[in-house]
């Protein structure tokens, strides 16, 4: 049921869609969780659909958090990787809103993720600049400064011998290339490396589904900051956007 603990957290990504109540002040599921491939043609109002159909299997008549895979300034997605093309330039959480009758704030997937870390996962606590990568379909990022998020920041976009980051290093990559996970951590090594360089982090936080194989490659990657895999695991997405969600709407009382 919504209240102000239990905020309802959605996660569009490039692969699934997938949602559950949170309690925002445990940062955990609160109820039970749905998930659905995210449809093969990704236009904004069947993906739109799609989750509503989501909500209205929770039967939720609260604030909803959603995050979207790409950069989303004051509701409007301004870039689409891996999803369809057609949604830059909409005003993705006004539609949203208008079809769950709800408050709704929408969010990229990856600084969803990294508001959860940062508040009950390994980022807890943390001070100086945190650099959190989700490494899925893509490479989505999160980078805070003494716990304060820096939001949109796009590192999987960074080009890296010619190649975007997460053309070389996405989770996905070690899957279509058939990669060994040295090869692959030999991809990704070069795409922490040029982070360092330009960012000088205090700590990498690695995300996404394929951080639960933490042990298979974390050891081989090679960077002067520490390094952690993520804690919060594929939640972390759903439990930021809720958690976003519920202190914009508590702000507003
Ligand atoms: C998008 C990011 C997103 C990431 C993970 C990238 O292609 O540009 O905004 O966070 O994929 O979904």
């Amino acid at each position: 049921m919504a209240n102000k603990t239990n905020v309802l957290g959605i996660d569009i990504g490039g692969s699934v869609i997938k949602g559950a109540p949170v309690n925002i002040k445990k940062g955990m599921l609160s109820g039970r969780r749905l998930e659905v491939p995210t449809p093969e043609v990704s236009t904004p109002k069947i993906v739109i659909k799609t989750c509503a159909e989501m909500a209205g299997q929770f039967n939720w008549k609260g604030p909803i958090g959603f995050t979207y895979p790409g950069v989303i300034k004051k509701g409007i997605a301004l870039s689409a990787a891996n999803i369809d093309k057609s949604w830059i330039g909409i005003n993705g959480e006004k539609m949203l809103a208008e079809q769950m009758g709800c408050p709704v704030l929408l969010l990229n997937d990856a600084d969803a993720a990294g508001i959860a870390e940062m508040n009950f996962g390994s980022g807890k606590n943390q001070k100086g600049v945190v650099i959190l990568l989700t490494l899925g379909t893509g490479i989505g990022s999160a980078i805070f400064i003494d716990g304060k998020l820096v939001p949109n920041t796009e590192f999987g976009h960074m080009e890296v011998r010619g190649k975007d980051a997460e053309h070389r290093a996405a989770a996905r990559v070690r899957i279509v290339e058939n990669l060994s996970w040295e090869d692959w951590a030999d991809n990704l090594n070069e795409v922490l490396n040029r982070m360092e360089v330009l960012f000088s982090p205090d700590l990498f936080i690695l995300g996404g589904g394929v951080s639960q194989n933490h042990i298979k490659f974390l050891p081989l990657l090679k960077t002067t900051a520490r390094i952690v895999p993520a804690q919060m695991g594929n939640d972390a997405g759903i439990i930021g956007a809720a958690m976003a969600a519920g202190r914009k709407f508590a702000e507003k009382k």
